[in-house]
């Protein structure tokens, strides 16, 4: 990265442990498979994009609720081993969310994911988080939590000038009031078709969506299209890479892209860098497991 102003985000978000089963061909309804390998590791989209972006040197304050339990203790010792700020993550009875994932041998994945403590996250919490955290640039939000949290949240940050970038997954139906306090989405093409009525397949498709605000629509293998508040658009393809698990692919566009955005980066360029850093992730098993090092980081800039 070129620039050098700081890049202070909060991601207020979900923590999940990704409990993992791998096999070449998964289960139809009332079939029993032999898969090949199972991995516990660090996920949750929240979680996710807070490590992407620390990981690409930003300075990540994570807001969020963890159980009392066995995965709630591990992914707090992750963020502090990663250096994302805890202040913000609290603790509760409910256990920690989980995703239960399978993921066949294309690396394509179907995943359930049980949201325990990420749904407790008070509204107070997460609007004191972002009126103290010191020099936010930028706030991240996903929909693993409760809409009313990241309404909150986003309208603090909005009074305090701060930038907003949702992105819409798993798809919910979206107020009103929070697409408008975005100052930008990033939804992978179904979920784009959710939001839009329509798959990003035309020029004049992409040009309607939110028109007079910013947009980046991930297209998996083909990369990711930038839709400028005049809708004009910028198309990034991505570079080849053999998919072994696609897992937690858009979560590290998302941490890498705003980690770029607040180094001062233009959107375009913050949207190559991203599009390399998520290219380079689907080619290792796991979510957080398969994000590429600081060193390797650098290669992308
Ligand atoms: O986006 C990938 C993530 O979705 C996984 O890490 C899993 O935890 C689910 O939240």
């Amino acid at each position: 990265m070129s620039q050098n102003q700081d890049a202070v985000i909060a991601v207020v978000g979900s923590a999940m442990m990704d409990l993992t089963a791998y096999a070449h061909v998964l289960p139809e309804p009332g079939q029993t498979l032999v898969g090949e390998v199972f991995t516990t590791g660090f996920g949750g989209k929240g979680a996710n994009q807070a490590v992407m972006a620390a990981l690409c040197g930003a300075n990540v304050h994570f807001i969020g609720k963890l159980g009392k339990d066995v995965f709630g203790d591990a992914i707090a010792e992750n963020f502090n081993k990663v250096g994302i700020n805890v202040s913000y993550v609290d603790r509760s009875n409910t256990p920690t969310g989980v995703a239960h994932i399978w993921v066949d041998g294309e690396g394509e994945n179907r995943i359930i994911i049980i949201p325990g403590a990420n749904h407790e996250i008070e509204i107070s919490r997460a609007v004191d988080a972002i009126n103290n955290i010191p020099d936010l640039t930028i706030v991240i939000a996903q929909c693993e939590i409760k809409q009313e949290v990241t309404i909150a949240a986003f309208k603090a940050a909005k009074s305090r000038g701060c930038t907003t970038i949702l992105n819409p997954a798993p798809f919910e139906q979206l107020s009103p009031e929070l697409i408008e306090l975005c100052d930008w989405i990033i939804p992978n093409e179904t979920e784009f078709r959710e939001l839009h009525g329509a798959l990003p397949t035309s020029d004049e498709i992409l040009k309607s969506f939110r028109p007079g605000k910013k947009s980046i629509v991930t297209v998996g293998s083909q990369g990711a299209i930038f839709i400028d508040s005049d809708g004009s658009l910028v198309k990034c393809p991505a570079p080849q890479s053999t998919a072994v698990d696609t897992t937690g692919a858009g979560d590290s566009f998302v941490g890498s892209f705003a980690y770029a955005l607040a180094k001062g980066e233009d959107p375009a360029t913050a949207m190559r860098f991203g599009v390399k850093v998520a290219s380079r992730s689907v080619t290792k098993k796991g979510a957080q497991s398969s994000y590429p090092d600081q060193a390797e980081i650098k290669t992308f800039s």
